[in-house]
């Protein structure tokens, strides 16, 4: 049986999450952890996705999608996306393999539903082109999360390092030279939460108070922008500045608990020139900006507190066929 194995990777936000659910500018990476998904061709009239992160195997009917169960849902609204566009869609074997923490942020049902869009029209022939990935990984973060900007599907489909505004094509950014000195240190606190919970929270909050909270969306707007510009210079002082910045808006909107506070400020007591939540927050993970000679004391001084830590490199390939 004939099979295509396809990649995408993991992402961190480095400035301007929620604010860029309303239109603000937001920075993504890419990072080097991937979601791998091999579709091989089978019989009958099924596709059956074996995942150990999503708790086994599951099966979806292919002429009863809306049976499809909850944690398997996102697959099941690509099949329609694809069949509303005239794709063939035929019954596979689905294999998601993936080393990126779950529910922490770091963009693991976008990579996912990414990688699986790419392998399961690539086997028969007929690749979607990145508009079309990014489409698709749209509609399946809406089952997941209600009301994506975008930002995480355009990353996994892109990849590097881009400036997103929700409605225009993201912008690739060239990082300085300066910055290979530096290290981005990621640490999943290992509480799960829900993006769909944290956006409707913080949209709420948004709208009653909107004479207050619209400054502050501004001012995260701002801070991207600045933020671009020291990432093309190099400029590792101020990037870690704008990032203590940036948490402190993200603590303004509600989205900061007392652990992720502590891992923050871990991360600078250790030396961190700048560290800050990155995804939804409630939970999830913290990334600090750190100088190579004290990244193992900053890895050290967390994974003494969160159950993952990595060091990640940036800018990584977005979706692509391995095999
Ligand atoms: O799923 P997360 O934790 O990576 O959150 C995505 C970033 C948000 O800005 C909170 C939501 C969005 O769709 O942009």
């Amino acid at each position: 049986m004939r099979s295509v194995t396809a990649s995408a990777p993991a992402k961190a936000i480095l400035f301007g999450e929620h604010f860029v659910v309303k239109g603000a500018l937001g920075v993504v990476t890419a990072i080097d952890l991937r979601a791998r998904v091999k579709v091989t061709e089978d019989r009958g009239s099924s596709l059956t996705i074996y995942s150990r992160e999503l708790g086994g195997k599951y099966k979806i009917n292919l002429n009863n999608l809306e049976s499809t169960p909850k944690p398997i849902a996102p697959f099941a609204r690509i099949i329609k996306w694809l069949k509303e566009r005239d794709y063939t869609i035929y019954p596979a074997i689905v294999e998601v393999k993936s080393n990126i923490p779950l529910g922490a942020g770091l963009g693991s049902s976008a990579a996912t539903a990414s990688a699986f869009t790419l392998s399961y029209t690539a086997l028969h022939g007929a690749p979607l082109n990145q508009r079309e990935l990014v489409e698709a990984t749209i509609e399946a973060e809406i089952e997941a999360h209600g009301r994506p900007s975008g930002i995480d599907p355009n990353i996994s489909v892109h990849g590097g390092v881009i400036a997103y505004r929700p409605g225009h094509e993201p912008v690739g950014i060239t990082v300085g030279r300066e910055l290979s000195e530096y290290k981005l240190v990621v640490a999943d606190s290992g509480l799960k939460r829900n993006t769909k919970t944290a956006v409707e929270f913080v949209l709420d909050l948004a709208s009653r108070y909107s004479g207050v909270l619209d400054h502050v969306y501004k001012a995260a707007n701002e801070l991207s922008k600045r933020a671009i510009i020291a990432l093309e210079r190099g400029d590792a002082t101020t990037l870690g500045e704008l990032m203590n910045i940036n948490h402190g808006l993200l603590a303004a909107i509600g989205v900061s608990t007392p652990e992720l506070e502590d891992l923050v400020y871990t991360a600078r007591r250790a030396g961190a020139l700048g560290s800050k939540i990155t995804g939804a927050g409630l939970g999830g993970a913290i990334i600090a900006l750190v100088h190579k000679d004290k990244t193992p004391i900053v890895v050290q001084e967390l994974r003494n507190r969160a159950p993952w830590t990595s060091p990640v490199k940036l800018g990584e390939s977005g979706v692509l066929v391995e095999s």
